[in-house]
C-alpha cells in the first residue's frame, strides 16, 4: 500500500456497498491491510448513509467524504443490483443503470478532487467478465420500451468499463489510474430475487461451483495497487490484465455513453 503525496502514511479508501457480499470483504481486507476504510451504503453500520440510487443523496455523501477526508488514494465502486423486474430510482431513472452506473460515474466525478489531492490514487470499479455480452442502447438506455434484468444488467456493467476506459484516458498524467475488476462468480445476494438462487435445495450446488465474498474480496482490494500494462485493460480475479471487451475500445461509442450519463446525472463534463 502506498503513502500519498501529503507523506501522511494514512491510506483513505472509500467503497461502496459494503453492507455485505464483494464490499463488505473487500472493505475488510483493505482496513486489515492498514487502511482507513471509508463505506458508503443505505445500512446503519456504514460510515456514511447514502443511497447510489438517489442522485440527491450522491451530491451530499460526496461533500462529506471531501470536508472529512479532502485526500483519498481508492476509490472502489462497488455497489450493484440485478432486479428481475424494472424499477424505477427516486429520480425517476430505470435502477439498474442508476444504481451500478450512474452512481460510479457520478461519485466518481465528485470525489475527483480529493483523489487528485491524494495521488498517487485509484479507481477501481467492480464490473464482469460477463460484460462482454452486454450491448448499450443509447436509444433505450434504461430500458423503457422493453426491460430484461439480465440485459439491463450487462449494459450496466459494460457501461462500468466504457467509463473506466474514458476515464483512465482523460486522466492519464495526473496520478490517478482507473481500472475495473472481474471478481469471477462469488456467492453473495447478487441473485436473491432468482428463485432458482433462492431455491434451499440448489445452494450447495451455489456454494460448490461459486466463489467466496473473500476471495472476491481479496481479489478487489489487490487490483487497488496491481500495476497495469496501460490503459485499456481489466483486471481478472487472479490479478491478470486482460483487455478490455471490444465493445469499450470504440471511442465514439464511450463518448456517446459519456455524454448520456453525463446529461442524466447533470453534470456538465
Ligand atoms: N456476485 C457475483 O458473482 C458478481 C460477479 C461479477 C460482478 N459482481 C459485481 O460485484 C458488485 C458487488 O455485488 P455482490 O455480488 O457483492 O452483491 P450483494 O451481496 O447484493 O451486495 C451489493 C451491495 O450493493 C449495495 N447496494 C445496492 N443498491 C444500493 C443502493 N441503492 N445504495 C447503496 N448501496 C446499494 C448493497 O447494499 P444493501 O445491503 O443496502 O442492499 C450491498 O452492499 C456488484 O457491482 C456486482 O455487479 C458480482
Amino acid at each position: 500500500m502506498s503513502e500519498g503525496s501529503s507523506g501522511s502514511s494514512t491510506y483513505v479508501c472509500v467503497v461502496t456497498g459494503a453492507s455485505r457480499g464483494i464490499g463488505q470483504a473487500a472493505a475488510a481486507e483493505l482496513a486489515r491491510r492498514g487502511a482507513t476504510v471509508v463505506t458508503l451504503g443505505r445500512d446503519a453500520g456504514s460510515t456514511i448513509r447514502c443511497d447510489l440510487s438517489s442522485l440527491t443523496s450522491i451530491r451530499s455523501a460526496a461533500a462529506e467524504i471531501r470536508e472529512r477526508w479532502p485526500r483519498i488514494q481508492l476509490l472502489v465502486n462497488n455497489a450493484g443490483v440485478q432486479h428481475v423486474r424494472r424499477k424505477v430510482s427516486a429520480d425517476g431513472i430505470e435502477a439498474t443503470l442508476a444504481v451500478n452506473h450512474l452512481a460510479p460515474f457520478l461519485l466518481t466525478h465528485l470525489l475527483l478532487p480529493a483523489l487528485r489531492a491524494g495521488v498517487p490514487a485509484r479507481v477501481v470499479t467492480v464490473s464482469s467478465s460477463l460484460a462482454r455480452w452486454g450491448r448499450i442502447d443509447l436509444d433505450d438506455l434504461q430500458s423503457a420500451r422493453r426491460y430484461n434484468g439480465t440485459r439491463a444488467y450487462l449494459q450496466s456493467k459494460l457501461a462500468n468499463i466504457m467509463f473506466t476506459a474514458s476515464l483512465a484516458e482523460r486522466l492519464a498524467g495526473t496520478g490517478v489510474t482507473a481500472v475495473c475488476v472481474y471478481p469471477g462468480l462469488v456467492a453473495t445476494d447478487l441473485l436473491r430475487e432468482r428463485w432458482w438462487w433462492r431455491a434451499r435445495w440448489l445452494r450447495p450446488l451455489w456454494r460448490a461451483l461459486f466463489l467466496s465474498p473473500n476471495d472476491a474480496g481479496r481479489a478487489v482490494a489487490d487490483s487497488a495497487t496491481a500495476t497495469l500494462p496501460s490503459e485499456g485493460y481489466c483486471l481478472t480475479l487472479g490479478g491478470r490484465p486482460v483487455r478490455t471487451p471490444r465493445a469499450a475500445r470504440d471511442g465514439a461509442a464511450r463518448q456517446r455513453l459519456w455524454d448520456a450519463s453525463a446529461r442524466l446525472v447533470g453534470v456538465d463534463l
